[in-house]
């Protein structure tokens, strides 16, 4: 049984127009215009216990919007929620016990308090016991190493210290499922790196089950083994990364040539051919040709000395999909 199900899950959104100047302000409370913002279309999703999805698309795809609504936010227009085996927006607070959310830039944390004064107000909300609680910091401390700032306010620590604190406290309570929404966004590298670390260990160890939003393709290759796309509120892919990437990516071989200036390929599926010195590049599409025919073909006619065949890059397609739609 899913843990997370949407059916037909809609939400629009009315945005009120609101005329020029004064007069068009007056005139928007008696008239009210309106234009219907459709955020989330007729989406089904089946999120299985224990499983860590990307749930990726443009800016404006409907993707917070998406988790708002399955965190009780957000209640939907119209179709079903349940998640672990409640309905978000009627049982808030029996959901809230049981999920933890991270979103982008906001924080849950109290601005003014030091680090160690926020989680002690979280382990009261979610009645950690004592021992849990401090065996759990300390194995947080490991990974996000919130020891470095565990006197601090929360106003006074950087991005990447606060987005640290965040994860944790979205994983204090162990809960079932834990919604991710752009958690990495402005971080750099290391940080990225932890927090990847963090919400992994998490997954695997505690099989909580992870919803992750995020521009960052890296996050999703080392994380996700499935995705979801979402173009303009629909669902347009759901399935695996791999098959993904390869369905949408052009592969590249590049050979070493002894002599490569009067090199030619003209074969159904080469998309590009680029000459550098001794490097020839070929683009080929591997939905209509392999790699060991083209191999089969350049080394008829041309003296190899080495080769590569590069794998797709899992950062085009995604840009792709964020560009184009599929
Ligand atoms: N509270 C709101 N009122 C009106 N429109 C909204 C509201 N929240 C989101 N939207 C609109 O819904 C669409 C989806 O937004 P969002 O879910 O934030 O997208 P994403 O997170 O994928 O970037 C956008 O067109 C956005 O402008
Ligand atoms: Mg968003």
């Amino acid at each position: 049984m899913s843990i997370i199900k949407s059916e037909s899950l809609n939400k629009q959104f009315r945005v009120y127009k609101r005329g020029e100047g004064l007069k068009g302000y007056l005139k928007s409370f008696i008239s009210r215009e309106y234009e219907e913002v459709h955020a989330v279309k007729d989406l089904d999703l089946e999120i299985e216990k224990g499983e860590m999805i990307g749930y990726i698309g443009s800016n404006g795809a409907g993707k917070s919007t998406t988790v708002k609504m399955l965190t009780g936010i957000l209640e939907p227009s119209s179709g079903e929620i349940e998640v672990d085996g409640r309905i978000p927006s009627k049982q808030r607070k029996e959901n809230a016990m049981n999920i933890g959310v991270v979103f982008g830039q906001k924080t849950q944390l109290w601005w003014d308090l030091p680090v160690r004064e926020s989680f002690k107000l979280l382990k009261e909300i979610y009645e950690v016991e004592d021992e849990e609680y401090e065996q759990r910091i300390d194995e947080f401390d490991e990974v996000l190493q919130l020891s470095d700032f565990w006197e601090q306010p929360v106003r006074k620590l950087s991005l990447g210290q606060k987005m640290r604190c965040e994860l944790a406290a979205a994983f204090l309570h162990h809960p079932k499922i834990v919604y991710l929404d752009e958690p990495t966004i402005g971080l750099d590298v290391a940080v990225k790196e932890r927090i990847r670390e963090f919400i992994k260990k998490m997954n695997r160890e505690k099989q909580i089950t992870v919803m992750l939003t995020t521009h960052d393709i890296g996050d999703i290759e080392d994380l996700c083994e499935r995705v979801v796309v979402l173009d303009e509120g629909k669902k347009i892919y759901d399935g695996e990364l791999d098959h993904l990437v390869n369905r949408f990516s052009s592969r590249r071989i590049i050979f070493d040539l002894k002599d490569s200036k009067k090199f030619e390929l003209s074969l159904e599926g080469i998309k590009e051919v680029e000459k550098d010195g001794r490097h020839v590049e070929i683009v080929f599409d591997r939905e209509k040709i392999t790699a060991s025919e083209i191999m089969r073909e350049v080394l008829n006619s041309y003296e190899i000395l080495d080769f590569e065949i590069k794998e797709p890059d899992v950062e085009k397609v995604v840009k792709y999909i964020y560009n184009e739609g599929l």
